[in-house]
C-alpha cells in the first residue's frame, strides 16, 4: 500500500515525510490480568495502521484518515479532547500531549495521514496501533529518541489520561514489542516484556462477531472497579503485606476467605488469580512443546471469563463451542476486553478456510448474522522510517 503518495495538497509542508506502521494484536492468554499486576501473552498480527507525518512551517495540525472519518484541523497550542465522530483523533492528540509532558518539543505543527487494514472495534487494538504509530512518527520527526518500551508506557498513559479508558499495558506493550514468530510475554507488575517462540506450523484465527462493542466501555470500567474492590477487601482480610496486586493472592488464600467476600467479587478475583497462573503455565508448556496442554488452558481461560468475569457473550460462547468441536483447533477463547468483539483460535497445520467456513455457517444459522474471519500469523512489529 503506497501511503507516502498521499498528502494534503493545501497545507504547507517542509522536511520529508516520516512513515510509521504499527500492527494490531491478539491476546493469546491473560484476560484482564494486566491491570491486576499479572502476566499476559499476546502476538502482533499482519493487519496494520500506517501513518505518514510531515512537519509544517506553522503551528497548525491537520489529521486526515483514509477511512470515512472526519478530518480535523486545530492549533498546536489548543489541543483538546474530541468527541463524537472526531473522537478517533484522541489517540493521536493523546500521544501529542503525553510526549510533550515528557519533554518533546514541537516548534511547529504537522500533517498526519492515517490508513489502516486493521478493523476498528474488533478487539484487535486498532487504538493502541494508532497511538504507537503516531508516537513513533512524532518521536522520529521531532528528535525525541524514545524507545519502544517508553512509547508503549506513554501510549497507555495517553489512553488512561487523555482518552479516558483505564486499560492496562497489554495492548501497547504487545504492539510495541511484538514481532514475527513470537509471542510477547508481559509481566504487568514490572512492565517487563520478553519473547516466547510461537510454535511452528500453528496458526491464529480471529472470528469477529460484529456485535456492538458499545457495552465494552462501561463493562470494562465496571470490571476494573470490581477488581480493585476485590483487592482492597482481600488486603483487609489477609492482613498487612498481602495482595499488593490481586494476582498475589493464591487460590488457597482466596478459598479460605470466600465466605467473607461478596459472591461477585469472589468470582472476579477467582478469574484474575487463576488466569494469571494459567498464563504462567502456558509459558512453561510452550517451552516444553506441550501443545495440547496449552490448548486446554486456552479453553479453560474462556470458561473462566464466561463464568467468573462475565465478559463473554452468547455469540462468543457459541463460536468457542463450535471451535472446540474441530479437530484442527488446539484451543480457543475470547480475546481482549470481551463484551462482544472477537474470539481467537490457535490452530494446527492444515486448518484452513473450509474449517473456518463451517463455523461461519453455523453462526449464520444460529444468529442470522455474519461472522468475519481473519487468518493471522505473529507478524512484524512497530516500524518507522524517515
Ligand atoms: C483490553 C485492554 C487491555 C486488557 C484487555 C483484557 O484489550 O485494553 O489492557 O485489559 O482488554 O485482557
Amino acid at each position: 500500500m503506497d501511503v507516502t503518495s498521499k498528502r494534503s495538497a493545501t497545507t504547507p509542508l517542509d522536511a520529508s515525510a516520516v512513515h510509521a506502521t504499527a500492527p494490531g494484536r491478539v491476546e493469546f492468554i491473560g484476560n484482564h490480568t494486566d491491570y491486576n499486576g499479572g502476566w499476559v501473552l499476546g502476538a502482533t498480527i499482519d493487519r496494520r495502521v500506517e501513518v505518514v507525518l510531515r512537519r509544517r512551517t506553522d503551528r497548525g495540525v491537520r489529521l486526515e484518515s483514509e477511512a470515512s472519518l472526519p478530518s480535523l484541523e486545530l492549533d498546536l497550542d489548543r489541543v483538546e479532547r474530541q468527541s463524537g465522530e472526531q473522537a478517533w483523533a484522541n489517540y493521536v492528540l493523546g500521544m501529542v500531549e503525553v510526549l510533550r509532558t515528557e519533554g518533546l518539543e514541537l516548534p511547529e505543527g504537522f500533517d498526519l495521514w492515517v490508513e489502516s487494514t486493521l478493523p476498528v472495534g474488533a478487539g484487535l487494538s486498532s487504538s493502541a496501533a494508532l497511538e504507537l504509530a503516531t508516537g513513533a512518527a512524532l518521536s522520529t520527526a521531532y528528535g525525541g529518541g524514545f524507545t519502544r518500551a517508553e512509547l508503549a508506557r506513554l501510549a497507555r498513559r495517553a489512553e488512561n489520561e487523555f482518552v479516558g479508558v483505564p486499560c492496562g499495558l497489554l495492548d501497547q506493550a504487545v504492539v510495541a514489542m511484538g514481532g514475527a514468530d513470537r509471542l510477547v510475554r508481559l509481566d504487568a507488575r514490572t512492565e517487563e516484556t520478553s519473547a516466547v517462540s510461537f510454535p511452528s506450523e500453528t496458526g491464529l484465527w480471529i472470528f469477529r462477531t460484529h456485535q456492538a462493542h458499545a457495552l465494552s466501555d462501561s463493562g470494562y470500567q465496571e470490571r476494573f472497579d470490581e477488581a480493585r474492590a476485590a483487592r482492597d477487601r482481600l488486603r483487609e482480610l489477609l492482613g498487612p503485606g498481602e495482595a499488593e496486586h490481586l494476582v498475589d493472592v493464591t487460590p488457597a488464600q482466596l478459598e479460605a476467605v470466600q465466605a467473607d467476600l461478596p459472591e461477585r467479587l469472589y468470582r472476579r478475583a477467582r478469574h484474575v488469580v487463576t488466569e494469571h497462573r494459567r498464563a504462567e503455565r502456558v509459558v512453561e508448556l510452550l517451552e516444553a512443546g506441550e501443545r495440547e496442554a496449552v490448548g486446554q488452558l486456552l479453553f479453560e481461560s474462556h470458561e473462566s471469563s464466561r463464568v467468573d468475569y462475565e465478559n463473554s457473550t452468547e455469540a462468543l460462547d457459541f463460536v468457542v463451542d463450535r471451535l472446540k468441536e474441530q479437530e484442527g483447533v488446539l484451543g480457543a477463547r475470547l480475546t481482549g476486553a470481551g463484551f462482544g468483539g472477537a474470539a481467537m483460535a490457535w490452530t494446527r497445520a492444515g486448518y484452513g478456510n473450509a474449517e473456518a467456513q463451517n463455523v461461519v455457517n453455523a453462526y449464520a444459522d444460529r444468529f442470522g448474522a455474519e461472522l468475519e474471519t481473519l487468518a493471522c500469523q505473529p507478524a512484524s512489529g512497530l516500524n518507522v522510517e524517515g
